[in-house]
């Protein structure tokens, strides 16, 4: 049997849906060991959610209770051209949360990445009038969100519309329509789907400056009575940031603002800093050097344990926090489909994910169940 193929099955084994090996006793699975503190999620690509993966597919519906698209439902994916949509690949995506049972999460309605050109454009390709954006977004999360009304459960409604210093981007979106852009986005979204769960999503939140910001713009938009039921902080972490204390602090000072906290996009990467700064604009790009791709064949058994070490970490801080934290969502399901292993560098082998290139759990996967039994038994 190939190595996919055993994880497949190990996977179904987890599910209930098969006989587990017997030398191997069935993994336990993340969605498990979480239960009843917060929902466990990862991020799904094409190949995952429409089965051609199909070892992709069944770990992520053995070991996962909530599902990000990781680039499906993002305006170039849906809406790529004027008045023409396409949901071929979305539908798939919400289709497959259904099927078992997940939380569906949708990302992202409003952005300045993975956003077509023209969207900001007049027809003589200068920028567009605020009137003019300001219809576009209107129609766009009108359908959008209207297609999966109550199907999709909650949305990515705004990303990344805060500079590292806590003031708002400078977007097309803030430069053409103003700083209201955002009241706008909600707005439309809540007359789309009312019941639907509206975050507001972000990068390096443990930053205090960025932090601050992202508090301040969501307690603004509650006091104007603007539904926000969520933040996420997206959490592409290291090995050594952010600091503990500082993901501690992000947690309570949005708890404290009385939403749901959210970390969303999970990953730790364990190569190599080819930038000073940490982040994750996607826009930034460093070059390739042999010394940024130390392990293209296998991650060193040193570096497995600090891995594991991190990642038992974070999971002792959002455990610590579960009644504030709904959900910890991966950014990927296993480290071969990790977008870490193209950015900032391209083409590097990075292993940021619980479970390996063969989808065979890693042992910061060990690690992270291990805590939680530890936890639940209260020790
Ligand atoms: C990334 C995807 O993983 C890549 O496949 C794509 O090429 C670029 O975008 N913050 C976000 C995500 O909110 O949408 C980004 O996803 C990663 C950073």
């Amino acid at each position: 049997m190939t190595r996919a193929g055993l994880a497949a099955l190990l996977a179904l084994a987890a599910c209930g849906r098969g006989p587990a090996p017997a030398a191997a006793p069935a993994p336990a699975t993340l969605r498990a060991a979480f239960h009843g503190a917060f929902l466990v999620g990862a991020a799904l690509n094409e190949a995952q959610f429409t089965g051609r993966d199909s070892a992709g597919a069944a770990l992520a519906a053995a070991q996962f209770d909530q599902i990000s698209p990781e680039n499906a439902l993002k305006w170039e994916s849906v809406h790529p051209r004027p008045g023409a949509y396409d949901f071929t690949a979305a539908d798939r995506y919400v289709a497959f949360g259904e099927a078992h049972g997940m939380f569906v999460v949708g990302h992202t309605l409003v952005w300045h990445n993975q956003t077509p050109r023209w969207v900001f454009q007049d027809s003589a390709g200068g920028p567009a009038s605020r009137d003019t954006l300001l219809a576009r977004m209107r129609d766009h999360i009108l359908t959008v969100v209207g297609r999966y009304r109550g199907r999709v459960n909650g949305w990515d409604v705004v990303n990344e519309a805060l500079a590292d210093d806590g003031t708002l981007r400078a977007s097309p979106w803030q430069r053409i329509i103003g700083d209201d852009y955002i009241d706008r986005a909600f707005a439309f979204a809540h007359e789309a789907d009312p019941a639907a769960q509206l975050y507001y999503n972000d990068y390096s939140l443990e930053n205090p400056a960025k932090r601050a910001g992202a508090v301040a713009l969501v307690r603004r938009l509650l006091a104007e009575g603007i539904p926000v039921a969520g933040v996420g902080s997206q959490e592409h972490d290291g090995l050594d940031y952010p600091p503990l204390a500082e993901v501690d602090s992000t947690i309570l000072a949005f708890a404290a603002l009385g939403v749901k906290v959210m970390v969303t996009e999970l990953d730790v990467d364990v190569l190599p800093r080819a930038m000073r700064q940490t982040g994750a604009d996607v826009a930034q790009r460093a070059a390739a050097r042999p010394q940024l791709n130390p392990w293209p064949d296998a991650l060193p058994d040193s570096m497995q344990q600090l891995l594991a070490r991190r990642y038992a970490d974070l999971f002792g801080m959002f455990l610590r926090h579960r009644g504030a934290v709904a959900r910890v969502t991966f950014w990927g399901v296993t480290d071969r489909d990790s977008w870490k292993n193209n950015w900032p560098v391209f083409g590097r082998t990075n292993y940021p994910l619980l479970f390996d290139r063969e989808g065979r759990p890693k042992p910061a996967f060990d690690a992270v169940l291990r805590l939680a039994a530890s936890v639940a038994a209260g020790r």
